[in-house]
């Protein structure tokens, strides 16, 4: 697969594998320079675009599989029950009391039987105080044969419409597809929100081993996990990694995430990641007036920078690798290590050399594989 001709912000330094605060600092860095350079601009760009919005549908809900919900029992051949309807009816079931889910995006290749998303189920059957979080999480499928796998092992299932563009293959980190399905996670999060949904989203890459909620702000819009945390929630040099957020749904983060979306047009090429990472120093956000925190490291880690001590860990995402099979093995060893540790008496639970084996097989030299 090709990848499109593309700036190098945001790639990880095969040369450097293990030196990440220098190359995070770069990142940041370049993430500035970006920013500066383009933030009014794409400040008006963005009041330009917003003025469309609203009448574009860039879901192309009418294009939809007909298989689209898990209740599709009822609804069969019923063309007024729209997939706008649908995806109404699995967010107010998946619900908590205040109007939060939990979601996740699933493709093919991350759906077979013993992929990503049997680990991250199980994540939340072994973990801390998990479990229950599975009634209120929403797998957004990406094509039919995730769709399939979803209703196979889990309740709340929604399929996106996808127009013509094959979503099931693995996606190479940043190819056209990959960077496309990125993006299009991106809109359907926005429209979330302006349902009035707020939501924790997670990469299903990211195993849960404790309830996040406890380790939340209570203050702050939008909460996001880092591939590098400097030790200030509110210090925007932390680097943020958009596989886990916790996003509250009002009128900021409605705003924040469509000025985000529009902003792909400034940045050809790029993740919503790294735009993010561009964005989070435009004065248009503050202007907004959106309360960022960063989540740190130690609860919210990965293979970029890890949570060290079991005792504290909430979620560890197989960030920094790069190749499904490299990830799986991680992963599972990941797991293992988890389990290992939930068997130990609390007196040696407590012992502080107690850590991760991995990450192993993912490494940022192992990109290409
Ligand atoms: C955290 O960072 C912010 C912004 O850089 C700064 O204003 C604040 O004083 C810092 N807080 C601490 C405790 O260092
Ligand atoms: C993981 O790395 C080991 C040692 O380098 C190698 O033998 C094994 O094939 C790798 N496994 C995967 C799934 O990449």
């Amino acid at each position: 697969m090709a990848r499109p001709p593309r700036p190098t912000l945001s790639r990880p330094s095969a040369a450097h594998p293990r030196r990440l605060p220098k190359h995070a600092v770069l990142r940041a860095g370049a993430a500035f320079f970006l920013a500066t350079l383009v933030a009014l601009p794409l400040a008006v760009l963005h009041r330009a675009a917003l003025s469309r919005h609203s009448l574009e549908h860039s879901w192309g809900w009418d294009a939809l599989p007909s298989f689209a919900t898990h209740e599709e029992d009822d609804a069969q051949g019923e063309d007024l029950d729209s997939e706008d309807l649908k995806l109404d009816r699995v967010l107010q079931k998946a619900s908590m009391g205040d109007n939060t889910v939990i979601l996740t995006t699933l493709n093919a290749a991350w759906a077979s039987p013993g992929s990503v998303i049997d680990l991250f189920i199980d994540s939340f059957r072994s973990g801390v105080r998990t479990s229950s979080l599975l009634n209120h999480l929403i797998i957004i499928a990406f094509d039919s044969d995730a769709y399939r796998q979803c209703v196979n092992i889990h309740h709340h299932c929604f399929v996106l419409g996808t127009e013509g563009v094959d979503f099931s293959e693995e996606k190479r980190f940043l190819t056209s597809g990959y960077l496309e399905m990125m993006w299009k996670r991106l809109d359907f999060l926005r429209l979330v929100l302006e349902k009035g949904y707020s939501f924790i989203f997670s990469d299903a890459d990211i195993m849960w081993f404790r309830n996040p909620f406890p380790h939340f702000y209570p203050n702050g819009d939008l909460q996001i996990a880092c591939d590098h945390y400097v030790g200030n929630a509110t210090d925007l040099r932390s680097i943020a990694n958009g596989g886990f957020n916790y996003v509250k749904s009002n009128e900021r983060t409605i705003e924040f995430y469509s000025f985000w979306y529009s902003s792909r047009l400034r940045y050809p090429g790029y993740h919503d990641q790294d735009v993010f990472n561009a964005i989070k120093h435009d004065p248009y956000v503050e202007d907004i007036g959106l309360e960022i925190k960063f989540l740190s490291t130690a609860y919210f880690g990965g293979f970029c920078e890890p949570g060290r001590d079991l005792n504290k860990v909430c979620t560890m995402h197989a960030n920094c690798c790069i190749g499904l099979r490299s990830k799986i093995h991680d992963l599972r060893i990941m797991m293992e290590d988890w389990k290992s540790y939930l068997s130990l008496p609390p007196s040696l639970k407590r012992l502080t050399t107690l850590s991760w084996r991995v990450p192993q097989n993912c490494s940022l030299s192992s990109q290409n594989q």
